[in-house]
């Protein structure tokens, strides 16, 4: 029944050994949890691994910004389809009025290094199996330190790791059996003795230049360097500024794009950062479909119509 494009041979063997992993560790560690295990996949995609869990009998909860076909497949309670923004308090409302425990972050590429900040301030463990290199501001995550004998990969693993061990987890870092080259995962548990909230702000702050107080990313700011706070009031991502572009832009000119017309407005900095983003303009503008609509028959841009999502569209149609 397998609907999606992602190769099924790849895919689901590897979704089958992260879940074993984490049913296994689930098992094997469950006294030391105070709370039973209830998660959160945020980046879900097609909701293979929610689903996995789920039927082993963990009550969780996978939420990505699109929805998969595969989700009436495996049962559309268990999804939710919704834009993830970590600063946001209906979010923090969810994780915790729903009594969930664990966070995963399965290649869950920008909200990667955001996962253990959100737990912490939700008072949650975490999965993390990093893949795509991101850091807080949503760009390619770039390090100055150009030790020929440590990978980018390495690289990254270690700013997640520095990440952890400044918000205070009790860190373990793991290798999967899996067929990812990206094996390595991290179980970041939360400690008794954690530091006060005050510091942690003030180590995110002098590491990584966000304040999580003021709830933003500043993308001024290379995450090695220390720096004061400045204020931006927005989650930033490259791919959320090109929607965000393009949406004004139709909403003031009353007018629908096709992609190269999309492509020629866009300012320069704005067609450098999509250089480095996986996918190109149609791809983000798809995955972003509550807020702009491709139209595949004529190839124009529209603004999206909220009450029509992707099933609806398909059922009037039917
Ligand atoms: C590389 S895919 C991984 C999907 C899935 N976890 C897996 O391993 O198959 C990353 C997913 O994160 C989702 N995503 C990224 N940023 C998001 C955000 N801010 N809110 C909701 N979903 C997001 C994307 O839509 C995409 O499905």
């Amino acid at each position: 029944n397998w609907c999606e494009n992602t190769d099924p041979q790849k895919h689901v063997f590897e979704d089958l050994g992260i879940a074993s992993y984490l049913l296994t560790y689930w098992r094997q560690y469950s006294s030391t949890f105070d709370k039973p295990i209830k998660f959160v996949d945020l980046g879900c995609g097609n909701g293979l691994l929610t689903f996995l869990l789920s039927s082993e009998g963990y009550t969780g909860l996978g939420i990505d910004m699109r929805r998969r076909r595969s989700w009436s497949l495996f049962g559309s309670s268990l999804y939710l389809e919704s834009l993830i923004d970590p600063h946001s308090l209906v979010l923090h409302d969810l994780i915790i009025s729903g009594q969930y425990t664990f966070l995963i972050g399965n290649h869950s590429d920008e909200l990667t290094p955001w996962l253990p900040v959100l737990a912490r301030q939700c008072f949650c463990n975490v999965f993390l199996l990093p893949c795509c290199f991101f850091d807080f501001s949503g760009k390619k995550f770039i390090t100055n330190n150009h030790d020929n004998n440590t990978t980018q990969y390495e690289q990254y693993l270690s700013y997640i790791e520095k990440i952890a061990e400044i918000l205070d987890f009790n860190i373990k870092k793991d290798k999967l059996r899996i067929p990812s080259t990206k094996n390595i995962c991290f179980m970041l548990h939360q400690t008794n003795e954690n530091n006060s909230i005050d510091s942690i702000r003030t180590h995110l702050l002098d590491h990584f230049g966000i304040d999580i107080t003021l709830e933003h990313a500043d993308p001024q700011i290379p995450n090695h360097q220390a720096s004061c706070s400045k204020s931006k009031p927005e989650f930033y991502s490259t791919k959320f500024s090109i929607i965000k572009f393009l949406f004004e832009y139709i909403i003031t000119h009353n007018q629908s794009l096709t992609i190269s017309e999309a492509y020629n407005i866009l300012p320069n900095e704005l067609c450098e950062q999509l250089k480095c983003e996986n996918g190109g303009l149609k791809s983000i503008i798809l995955s972003y479909r509550h807020a702009l609509y491709f139209d595949p028959q004529t190839k124009l841009i529209t603004l999206a119509n909220p009450q029509l999502n992707s099933i609806t569209l398909k059922q009037k149609k039917s």
